[in-house]
């Protein structure tokens, strides 16, 4: 009766069951894979409320690519940044995971492959089978900070690959690419017809300025690339449901590329007219929200170094981003930590192999977490696991 895309199983697995039953309970967990920014205690601006006084959105005027001024306002984000970009190669997308699925649409046929970071954020598998591709992973080596092993992403090139995904910053690595790794990575698309896609939405969560790093794709010439945000990550705001690809590459390939993305875009029409109309506001006020994310997941990184320090316990090199990965020691799995974290200690957090490390024992925890929550957690989290 129904498509074969459905071969995942929805089994809840042991952490989920056990987090409901504790919750069942009444117990207080302390979650640190707290990821949504609107249940993390920030304060929202008030204007925000009042984006949507506007006559504007009663008229629906639409446009596959979203209107001009929604699109001059993500332009305008970029300019902030230093790279020019003409409303004329921006597209907006409801969410970066529907821009995922246009690019995927326009790049690949049904039975292609996309190339994606391992480790790297668990959706990939969802978004490229919705549309009858397949997943290959690259690895990213870790030496004291994490790097892209090029000549495994080139050997695991097929006739059918159609594009690297680079998550810059990854998740949960924190993980920037750096200017030799692109440098590389346009010589191996321009050579191989293939393309760059890149997630960028954490990409203003550097902890630290590094010259070597790159923050966007926008002004990639040398191949065809795609750089995609959105208002989830970078104005803390998921629930505005825009986001947005940025067409880079060489003018030829970029011309055809934005009239099949319009193409893509016109079948859906998926962007609402409210929040294209807020769209220069959200931004202008969303950089209140980004500012106290700064703030929160520098300082619980902070805290986190501290309380690990001269423990058994590692936190892995990280440059941004929301997350930090935790070294802990291999007496038990993952799983068994997380299960024991969570049963004995009232903690959340996520095991590594969520994001697919390659090796045990890791644990994945949230700079996003109010801080009080993550201050208790990591004690308790020191106190389980540091003695051994
Ligand atoms: C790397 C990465 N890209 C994209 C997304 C999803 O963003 P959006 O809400 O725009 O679909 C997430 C969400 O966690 C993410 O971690």
């Amino acid at each position: 009766m129904y498509s074969s895309r459905f071969h995942w199983d929805l089994q809840r697995n042991r952490l989920t069951e056990l987090l409901a039953a504790k919750r069942g309970q009444g117990a207080r967990i302390l979650d640190l894979t707290q990821s949504n920014p609107t249940r993390a205690e920030i304060e929202y601006p008030e204007e925000l409320r009042r984006v949507f006084d506007d006559p504007g959105l009663l008229r629906y005027d639409p446009l596959p690519a979203g209107s001009l001024a929604a699109r001059e306002a993500v332009a305008g984000y970029y300019r902030q940044r230093g790279h020019a970009v003409e409303p004329g190669r921006i597209l907006l997308t409801a969410s970066t995971s529907e821009a995922y699925s246009y690019l995927f649409k326009l790049l690949a046929d049904p039975g292609d492959q996309v190339l994606v970071p391992r480790p790297s954020y668990p959706l990939f598998e969802y978004l490229a089978r919705m549309e009858s591709l397949e997943v290959r992973q690259y690895p990213l080596e870790y030496h004291a900070g994490w790097a892209i092993d090029i000549d495994a992403l080139a050997r695991a090139i097929t006739a059918r690959t159609r594009a690297v995904v680079l998550v810059n910053p990854n998740n949960p690595t924190g993980s920037y690419v750096k200017r030799g790794e692109l440098e590389a990575l346009m010589r191996i698309a321009a050579e191989r017809g293939i393309a760059l896609i890149s997630d960028e939405v954490f990409s203003d969560y550097a902890f630290a300025a590094d010259a070597g790093r790159v923050t966007s794709l926008a002004g990639v010439e040398d191949c065809a690339a795609f750089a995609m945000s959105g208002l989830s990550k970078i104005a803390g705001l998921p629930q505005m449901k825009l986001g947005w690809i940025v067409v880079a590459g060489p003018a030829r390939l970029r011309a055809e590329a934005i009239e099949k993305l319009e193409w893509i875009a016109d079948t859906y029409l998926s962007v609402g007219t409210p929040v294209q109309c807020a769209a220069p506001r959200l931004l202008e006020y969303g950089a209140a929200v980004q500012r106290q994310i700064r703030e929160r997941t520098a300082a619980n990184l902070a805290f986190a170094q501290q309380a690990l320090a001269g423990t058994a316990l590692e936190i892995l090199a990280v440059e941004g981003g929301w997350s930090i990965t935790i070294r802990v020691p291999r007496v038990r799995t993952e799983e068994e930590w997380c299960l024991e974290l969570l049963d004995r200690d009232n903690v959340l957090v996520q095991p590594g192999y969520f994001y697919d490390f390659e090796s045990e024992a890791f644990l994945v925890a949230s700079l996003l977490t109010a801080p009080e929550e993550f201050r208790e957690g990591i004690g308790r989290i020191v106190g389980r696991t540091a003695r051994y």
